[in-house]
């Protein structure tokens, strides 16, 4: 009797025993089978390597503009979260290492120093996070490393011969525009963005050599970097304006901000509007204000909203774990180049 009871009790607890497996084995082939319920919000991250740049506040504006369209588009929830790294690629990595720790679905990057992105890419690729780069392009070899890296930006060559060429018409249908004092040379000023950016380098080489292409004589009195800055651009002006009296005819400035430097210089010096020519690029609203007001000969302006868009529209995709619109064609997979526009005061 004794040992019937002990074996229906050791056959009661080996059959409890293979139900409980039963049910867990069910339980854990539902967890790993199902299919996760759509997401309906997602968080951005994104990163500014200096808040107060002039271009780079109206591209984050466009972001919030596109971020708020979307969620009305999709009923999708959108939590950006915006931050500023002020100029130090330290910083930024912290901020980009806390939205990683947070689980942001995403990340948008407008890299401190090009050259560093190695540290961030190794992150995100840990953590199987996207990053959509923006205006500040980190080099091939590290865009290489991930399928899931892509870069907006506006194309440097392109903005370049648009800027060249405004003065190229120019000068074809009135000499005298851009060589004041008529000795047959344009003598102009160059003034640079950092010269660790791609755009700087590239937006030089181009529009000299598209004056050049297109038959305008040239003289270079000199030149300096100011680092995208109004300010510092505004100093080297002043400088050059008392170095070369009355000798300087244009002013090639590889954005707005600067050219709007050189534009306070020169009316400091009290000389009329228009006497010195003076060009820009990224026709933000400022810059775009000046050349209706004669101040500025002429801009090249990148389509902000799209810019913006596509940002935003590939790292909401990725986020929700989807691949890259289909809208949105990309060179090599990766690149996409913002499409620009040269504006004069006549247009
Ligand atoms: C823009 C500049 C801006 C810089 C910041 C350039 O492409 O033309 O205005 O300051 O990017 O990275």
């Amino acid at each position: 009797m004794e040992v019937n009871k002990k074996r229906w009790l050791c056959g009661g607890t080996a059959a409890a025993l293979a139900l409980a497996l039963a049910v867990a084995g069910i339980v854990c082939w539902f967890r790993t089978n199902r299919v996760p319920p759509p997401k309906t919000s997602i968080r951005i991250g994104v990163a500014l390597y200096r808040g107060d740049d002039t271009f780079i506040s109206t591209v984050r504006a466009a972001l919030e503009e596109r971020a708020k369209a979307y969620e009305q588009e999709t009923g999708i929830k959108v939590v950006m979260d915006i931050v500023d790294a002020k100029l130090n690629q330290n910083t930024q990595n912290s901020q980009v290492e806390r939205f990683i720790s947070l689980g942001y679905d995403a990340l948008c990057v407008n890299i401190v120093d090009r050259s560093a992105a190695s540290i961030i890419i190794d992150k995100a690729m840990d953590a199987g996070i996207p990053v959509v780069f923006f205006n500040r392009e980190p080099v091939e070899e590290d865009m290489n490393r991930w399928e899931k890296l892509y870069y907006i930006g506006a194309d440097a060559k392109e903005s370049a011969v648009l800027q060249g060429n405004i003065l190229v018409d120019a000068y074809k249908k009135d000499p005298s525009c851009l060589d004041r004092n008529g000795d047959g040379m344009v003598s102009y000023v160059l003034l640079e963005g950092e010269s660790s950016h791609q755009d700087s380098l590239i937006r030089t080489e181009w529009s000299i050599q598209t004056l050049k292409d297109g038959g305008v004589p040239l003289e270079k009195l000199t030149g300096g970097i100011a680092n995208w800055e109004r300010s510092q651009a505004s100093a080297w002006m002043e400088q050059w304006i008392s170095e070369y009296p009355e000798q300087i005819e244009l002013v090639i400035c590889n954005n707005d901000d600067m050219a709007l430097g050189a534009i306070d210089a020169i009316k400091r010096a009290n000389i009329p509007r228009g006497a010195i020519k003076v060009v820009g690029i990224d026709g933000t609203p400022v810059g775009k204000e000046a050349l209706a007001a004669g101040d500025l000969f002429g801009t090249v302006e990148s389509d902000r909203e799209q810019y913006a868009r596509v940002i935003f529209d590939i790292a909401a995709a990725l986020a929700l774990g989807k691949g890259v619109p289909e809208d949105i064609h990309l060179d090599g997979g990766k690149y996409y180049r913002c499409p620009q526009i040269a504006l004069t005061g006549e247009k």
